[in-house]
């Protein structure tokens, strides 16, 4: 039994996350965890809403209401939509919660300790009117490479060049639009990452050829252009404070860290979340403090869509390599490109794709789970379309899966009853069967391991088609007419096949899995994992076991839904 913590990027606060987000981050996450709690290893699942930074700021202002509010509300409603998708975490912490704040000012003392943090004055846009100093996206202003006149402070939305809030033309204050600005002097922390330059780059060296490519090509980019030191504070309210004990002039002043400093460090801050709720029994350093780890070594696995590797493969590796204690550092790190909406961008700000909650109003989370690991953007961006959504749905989940099952039951209840009925010994071609299951099975358990998704979910619709293969074959609706006991033997095996699904198909499915296995009276759980050499008997279903026929388990969507799903999300190629 290994140790497997996993993490997946912390979601920002504001804004429900659309399916993109969800398939980049989040869900392959919950899949894996669930595949490794299956097969007995002690995992530990965190995750937790990113909450300091301008965004929330603004958010909570447009809102006239208390940021710290803002934040409680807007974590409970990413929450609600999550437990809706059936996403297992162990913990789902808040990046402002004191256990963050405590990690992270422990971080930077320890990085000034070791001499890779130092105080610089610099020039930043000061708005007399507001009485404050405007950092990132508090300003707005015309970009000075495209002329888009709506640029942010710290990025211009329309040619995504980084920017600094002085270089936007004619700036406004974000809070007041007031444009009688002016620059002064302030100082602030720098992270000395030119410093770790070479450390991160041999750290990287060792753990990247193990990382799909898209992680090691984007972390060699950033390190061939090279680390540059940055600044970790702002002048902001909301965010973990510079600690007075080591810089005192700069915490009266209410300086604050940087989100994207303290954000990697809530993975650690959210695990201590979750063991103060439980101290006895949960002790959060021995997965993440190296020497407390003891005999059984922690495997870290993070989840993230492209955007986020840098942040994660160089610059928070640099934080934790300065810090010169153990610190468990990332082991695999799985990356995703876009889920794209009709080939264009899903955007939270212009509203154009299917946001999480919708797709929950819609359809129950499995048909979402599926469809969007069976389609992960792994190797490529990947495009969603109601077209190919409903039928995805139609074909695997509703016809190949769904049908099997009811149309399995529903006829051995009608001819053999409410058991399972015994029939004639297995033959040749259960044994053909369980040989093929057993082979897909293992190519599955090989896709899953080496977190190939896709692959995976292509190899679960294979066994749930041998199934559906086999009852074409075997025909029991015409086995019955001559030889009942040959009739029986198929239905026996074919709700043998169902189980079977049930228990491998609850890192996809979890909802639906466990309608399956319920709909056999067997007296233990059963979501245990069966290996291949298991399953080729098709026998863990004893004769006699009760069932019931449970409803359907996926409803089949019509032309007329596809039309109102393109009507109300727009279906247009952008
Ligand atoms: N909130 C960031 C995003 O949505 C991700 C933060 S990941 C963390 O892109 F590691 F920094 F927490
Ligand atoms: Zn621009």
């Amino acid at each position: 039994m290994a140790r497997h913590l996993i993490t997946s990027a912390l979601p920002y606060i504001n804004g429900i996350k659309h399916l993109g987000n969800m398939v980049g981050s989040m869900l392959p996450a919950d899949v894996y965890s669930r595949y490794l709690r299956q097969r007995g290893h002690d995992v530990l699942y965190i995750c937790a809403t990113d909450e300091h930074g301008t965004p929330a700021e603004l958010a909570a202002k447009e809102q006239g209401i208390p940021v710290a509010e803002f934040c409680a509300q807007a974590h409970d409603a990413q929450k609600a939509v999550y437990d809706g998708f059936a996403l297992a975490f162990d913990y789902f912490g808040r990046s402002s919660s004191p256990q963050n704040r405590e990690i992270t000012q422990h971080f930077a003392r320890r990085l000034n300790e070791n001499g890779f943090i130092e105080e610089r004055a610099i020039r930043q846009v000061y708005s007399p009117t507001d009485g404050r100093f405007l950092p990132d996206r508090y300003v707005e202003g015309t970009c000075p490479h495209c002329g888009y006149d709506k640029a942010r402070g710290d990025q211009c939305e329309n040619c995504t060049r980084v920017l600094d809030p002085t270089d936007l033309i004619n700036p406004r204050s974000a809070i007041s639009g007031s444009t009688d600005l002016e620059v002064r002097e302030t100082k602030h922390l720098f992270l000395l990452q030119s410093k770790l330059q070479h450390e991160v780059e041999e750290w990287v060296a060792a753990h990247e050829e193990e990382w799909p490519q898209l992680a090691s090509s984007i972390a060699r980019k950033w390190l061939t252009e090279g680390l540059h030191d940055r600044a970790i504070t702002r002048d902001l309210d909301w965010g973990v404070p510079v600690p007075a004990d080591t810089w005192p002039e700069l915490a009266a002043e209410g300086k604050v860290f940087y989100v994207w400093f303290d954000a990697p460090i809530e993975y650690i801050g959210a695990t201590k979340e979750w063991s103060d709720e439980d101290p006895e029994n949960r002790d959060w350093k021995s997965w993440w403090y190296e020497s407390d780890a003891g005999e059984n070594p922690v495997r870290y696995t993070e989840f993230m869509a492209k955007d986020n590797v840098p942040f994660h493969t160089v610059m928070f590796p640099a934080t934790e390599l300065g810090i010169r204690e153990p610190w468990k550092m990332v082991d695999y790190v799985k990356a995703f490109n876009w889920l794209t909406y009709y080939g264009g961008k899903f955007s939270t700000s212009q509203k154009r794709g299917v946001f999480t909650d919708q797709a929950l109003d819609i359809l129950p989370a499995d048909y979402w789970r599926y469809f969007l690991i069976a389609n992960a953007p792994e190797s490529d961006d990947s495009s969603f379309t109601w077209e190919h959504f409903t039928a995805t749905v139609n074909k695997d989940l509703a016809d190949t899966l769904g049908n099997f099952v009811n149309r399995v039951l529903s006829f051995s209840k009608k001819r053999f009853g409410d058991e399972v009925p015994a029939g004639a010994a297995a033959g040749e071609a259960e044994t053909r069967l369980g040989e093929q299951i057993a082979e897909l099975l293992a190519e599955y358990e090989t896709q899953m391991e080496a977190l190939q998704f896709r692959k995976a979910a292509a190899a679960l619709r294979a066994l749930w088609s041998a199934g559906n293969s086999y009852l074409e074959e075997k025909a029991p609706w015409l086995e019955i007419k001559t030889d009942k006991d040959a009739a029986a033997l198929t239905l026996r095996t074919a709700m043998n096949l169902i189980h079977l699904y049930a228990v491998v198909s609850e890192p996809l499915i979890p909802t639906t899995s466990k309608a399956m296995r319920q709909a056999f009276a067997l007296t233990e759980d059963t979501a245990t994992w069966v290996t291949p050499e298991e399953a080729r008997a098709l026998d863990s279903v004893p004769t006699g076991t009760p069932f019931t026929v449970p409803p359907v388990l996926f409803a089949k969507l019509t032309d007329e839904d596809l039309e109102n799903y393109k009507e109300r999300f727009g279906g247009e190629p952008a």
